[in-house]
């Protein structure tokens, strides 16, 4: 009998031929989807890596817009977008607005150019605090106010992702749009939240960091107008007194063109005069009001005693109206010091100001004022402000330095603390010590312009 045309081995060829098909196919699925595990591993590493890299330059750049960028163009790579944007939230307004985008037509920015909660995919996702799929715009409820746009902008599919703040606030949103009907994956859009994250945390931590930027030029702010208060003695001394010499000297100047023949030489001395205290004048409201200009900090290399003379020569009048010796000790080998000049003239006006008010009380003793600039270790310079006033009691010596803490009847209390914060913000410490006779010291250190403040160790 031959083998063809027996009819059970051919049976059993058949099933064996059969069973390695099989096998063959599924050894086939196996190897594809090992190939697509691969593949989605590989992209998944791209995105993360990406990310990293991302969290790190977050560390070095100061602006956010870039940083959104970058999100952005990670986010629309990740989901294979054709376009896509990210919005912030505006809680003034209470609508999102566009600050990064890529591929959008002038028409789709300006339809959008701020969202507020419902009016679309984004809109609704804003109101639910949630991410909105839109797998094709002509089959969903949620777009139909907006099918127009989405046309003339050439989407079908959208993905909206809130960027939510850690208690849980809207800060953002991260959009993209595909031109063809799209479902992403649930791989995407783990990776696509990992973004969020980032993208949230990058906007909350610049947001914290302008506040704080706000709150300082606030404080500095406050301190100038403080300040005016305190300034409004010495500006009526220092301008007064010019203003009367101008004033004697014109009525002088005029009695000597009256005589017969009128004596010149005598008018032209007065005239002089009236010249040298009206450029006296003008000088000391050049500077005030360079005390109470308004602005941001401005660091530059300062020289600690051009600031002391100037405060000095500021409050001149006040100092020699009220009895008070000024004795300054000065050290012109001292290296200069990064920082902003008119906060520094605040804080030794604040000091100063402050000595002369505790000095005002003291008839038995003479009332001295004293500063002195040493350096502080060799890092560092020291400025003392020295009186014999009546003292800090014990109980106040750490208080003084809180806001609002007062003994003056017309006092704000502000000054040492925003003195203190200044001086904290340049690197430095302010403190008190008591004198061993009479009176109160105030010290504060600044580090030299290009050392560190402490030596490394
Ligand atoms: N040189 C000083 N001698 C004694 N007390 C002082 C001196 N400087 C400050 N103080 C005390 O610290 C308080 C707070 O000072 P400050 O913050 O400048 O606010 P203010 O001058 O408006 O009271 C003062 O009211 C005063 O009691
Ligand atoms: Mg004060």
């Amino acid at each position: 009998m031959n083998a063809e045309s027996d009819p059970v081995r051919t049976q059993l060829e058949e099933r064996r031929l059969r069973e390695l098909r099989h096998a063959l196919q599924e050894e086939r699925c196996l190897r594809k989807s090992a190939d697509d595990a691969r593949l989605r591993a590989n992209t998944e590493l791209a995105a993360m890596m990406q990310l990293h890299q991302l969290s790190t330059r977050l560390l070095t750049q100061a602006e956010l817009s870039p940083l959104l960028e970058e999100v952005l163009d990670a986010a629309i790579s990740l989901m294979n977008a054709d376009f896509g944007n990210v919005q912030l939230y505006d809680d003034t307004t209470g609508a999102l607005k566009i600050v990064a985008q890529r591929g959008f037509t002038h028409e789709f920015l300006d339809y959008f150019a701020s969202v507020r909660e419902g009016s679309s995919a984004c809109g609704v996702a804003m109101q639910r605090r949630e991410r909105v799929i839109v797998e094709d715009v002509l089959e969903d409820g949620t777009f139909t106010s907006c099918l127009n746009i989405a046309a003339a902008a050439g989407f079908r599919a959208v993905t909206c992702t809130p960027l939510c703040g850690s208690s849980g606030d809207i800060l953002g949103m991260l959009s993209t749009h595909f031109r063809r009907p799209h479902r992403p994956t649930r791989a995407e859009l783990q990776l696509l939240d990992l973004y969020a994250s980032q993208a949230a945390q990058l906007i909350e931590h610049k947001q914290a960091q302008k506040a704080l930027t706000d709150a300082r030029v606030e404080l500095a702010r406050m301190m100038r107008v403080m300040m005016m208060g305190e300034l409004v003695a010495s500006i009526a001394h220092e301008i007064k007194q010019p203003l009367a010499a101008v004033v004697a000297n014109a009525s002088a100047c005029a009695h000597w063109l009256d005589q017969c023949p009128p004596d010149i030489d005598e008018a032209t001395e007065a005239v002089a005069r009236i010249i040298r205290d009206a450029n006296r004048a003008s000088e000391s409201i050049v500077r005030i009001r360079t005390l109470l200009q308004r602005g941001v900090v401005q660091k530059s290399a300062v020289d600690i005693n051009e600031v002391i003379a100037e405060v000095a020569a500021t409050v001149q009048s006040e100092i020699r109206d009220r009895g008070v010796s000024l004795c300054r000790v000065r050290d012109t080998t001292l290296p200069l010091v990064a920082a902003d000049r008119v906060q520094l003239q605040q804080v030794v006006l604040n000091l100063v100001m402050n000595a002369l008010d505790a000095l005002n009380p003291v008839t038995q003793r003479a009332r001295v004022l004293r500063i002195d600039v040493s350096r502080h270790g060799t890092h560092a310079l020291q400025v003392s402000v020295r009186d014999s006033g009546v003292g800090l009691r014990p109980e106040h010596r750490e208080q003084a330095f809180s806001a609002f803490h007062t003994t003056k009847p017309t006092g704000l209390g502000m000054g040492l603390a925003i003195s203190r914060s200044i001086v904290e913000a340049h690197g430095g410490r302010l403190w008190a010590t008591p004198n061993d006779n009479y009176g109160e010291t105030f010290h504060f250190t600044l580090p030299f312009a290009d050392l560190p403040d402490t030596p490394p160790a």
